[in-house]
Parts: C-alpha cells; sequence; structure tokens
C-alpha cells in the first residue's frame, strides 16, 4: 500500500511539474502533454487496481494464448497509429509571428521555446550545443551539398533532418518543419537565409 501512494505521489509530483515551469525552460508542451500524462496516469492507476484482481486462469489452448498476445498487439499500435495520425507531433500553435519583417518574425521562432531551436543550436555565441552552430548557416548550406541551392538545403534539414546529418553530430534532429505554420516556416527560413 505505502509502495503504491508512493508511486502516485510520484506521479503527480511529475505531472505538476509543466505547470510551475517557466516558459523559457523550453519544456512547456502545452495542454496536449497535460492531456496525455493524465491519462498516462489514470491508466498507471488502473494498472495498480489489476494487481489487485485474482490472477486470470491459465490459457486452455495455445491458440488462445497466441491470439490474446495478438490482439493485445494489433490493439497498441492501432490506439498509437491512430493518435499519431490524429495529432502528428504537437504543433508549435501561435509560434511567435512578432515583429515588423520575415527576419525579426523568423528569428523570433528560432528562439521561441516552444520550438526550440535555440536549446541544440547556436548563433552568434547564444544557445545549445546539440546541434551545429548556425551563426553562418546560409552560407554553409550553399556548399553542404553539391548541386544543392542554401534555400534546399534548408528547406529539406527542416523537413527531413535525417537526408543530410551534419558529420559528429548524431540524428537527433527533430522534423521541425511539420509542426510549424506555413508562414512561421516561411519566416524561419528568411532568418536562417539572413544568417551569412
Ligand atoms: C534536439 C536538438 C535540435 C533541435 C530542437 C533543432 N535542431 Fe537543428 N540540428 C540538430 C542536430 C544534432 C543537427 C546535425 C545533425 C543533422 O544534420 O541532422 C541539426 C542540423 C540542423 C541544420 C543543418 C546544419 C548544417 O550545418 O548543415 C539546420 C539548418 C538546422 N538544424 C536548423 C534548425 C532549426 C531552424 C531548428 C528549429 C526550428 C532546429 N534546427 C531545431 C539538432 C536540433
Amino acid at each position: 500500500m505505502r509502495l503504491i501512494i508512493t508511486t502516485m505521489a510520484i506521479i503527480v509530483a511529475i505531472w505538476l511539474i509543466p505547470f510551475v515551469l517557466s516558459d523559457e525552460s523550453g519544456l512547456k508542451f502545452g495542454w496536449p502533454y497535460s492531456v496525455f500524462f493524465t491519462l498516462a496516469t489514470l491508466f498507471g492507476g488502473f494498472l495498480f487496481y489489476l494487481l489487485r484482481m485474482p490472477p486470470m486462469g491459465p490459457f486452455t489452448s495455445s491458440r488462445r494464448a497466441i491470439g490474446s498476445v495478438v490482439l493485445v498487439f494489433l490493439v497498441s499500435i492501432g490506439i498509437i497509429t491512430l493518435l499519431a495520425n490524429v495529432s502528428p507531433q504537437f504543433a508549435f500553435e501561435g509560434a511567435a509571428t512578432a515583429g515588423a519583417t520575415a527576419e525579426e518574425r523568423g528569428k523570433a521562432v528560432f528562439n521561441d521555446p516552444k520550438v526550440g531551436c535555440f536549446l541544440c543550436h547556436t548563433v552568434q555565441g547564444a544557445g545549445g550545443t546539440r546541434g551545429p552552430d548556425l551563426t553562418h548557416i546560409a552560407t554553409v548550406a550553399a556548399n553542404r551539398k553539391p548541386g544543392m541551392s542554401a534555400q534546399d538545403y534548408l528547406k529539406e534539414s527542416l523537413e527531413n533532418p535525417g537526408a543530410y546529418v551534419v558529420p559528429s553530430f548524431d540524428n537527433i534532429m527533430p522534423p521541425v518543419a511539420k509542426a510549424l505554420s506555413p508562414e512561421a516556416f516561411s519566416d524561419l527560413m528568411t532568418y536562417l537565409k539572413a544568417l551569412k
């Protein structure tokens, strides 16, 4: 019983974290995260409840055993696939749109904690180091792939980062383009192309 209470207390504590974090932490994922985590918490509680039920009798045939495993597998994969289709990644709704010029707005998108580019990339000395320094990305992008323009390379980097993985870095960049509105994407492109 004590184990259950401790575990539930930990789960609730984790559940509360996003509410107390500041926007700058980059760890706020918005309401889809809270809904998802709440459901996961309730499901976890349900599993504890199941622990108290009498154990299930042995399977009467191997066909039934295999059938149950296949059924559970298909249902889980089905639910996950459905969720992924209904809500492909968390969209960065309302990603920074302040700024007079496309370049300024693009810079705001880049530095928006909800989008998180700066958490992995440095521009002019500020930012993370998990990804390459982007201070001169426009120049770099023009020379990355022979025959590919800076515009096309940048677009590919945001849509399908795994297509070219910069040497000595890991293939960990998310396909950010999918989660941006067309306007935010185009502003971001303008900003990156200005980093010569
Ligand atoms: C989780 C960390 C992470 C986040 C968040 C992230 N990136 Fe990246 N990015 C990387 C890594 C690591 C690489 C190098 C590996 C690769 O090429 O896929 C990279 C590569 C790139 C490149 C190609 C760089 C080059 O030198 O060829 C561009 C451009 C880029 N990111 C832009 C962005 C922008 C813009 C955002 C925000 C919308 C962003 N990244 C968000 C980690 C990240």
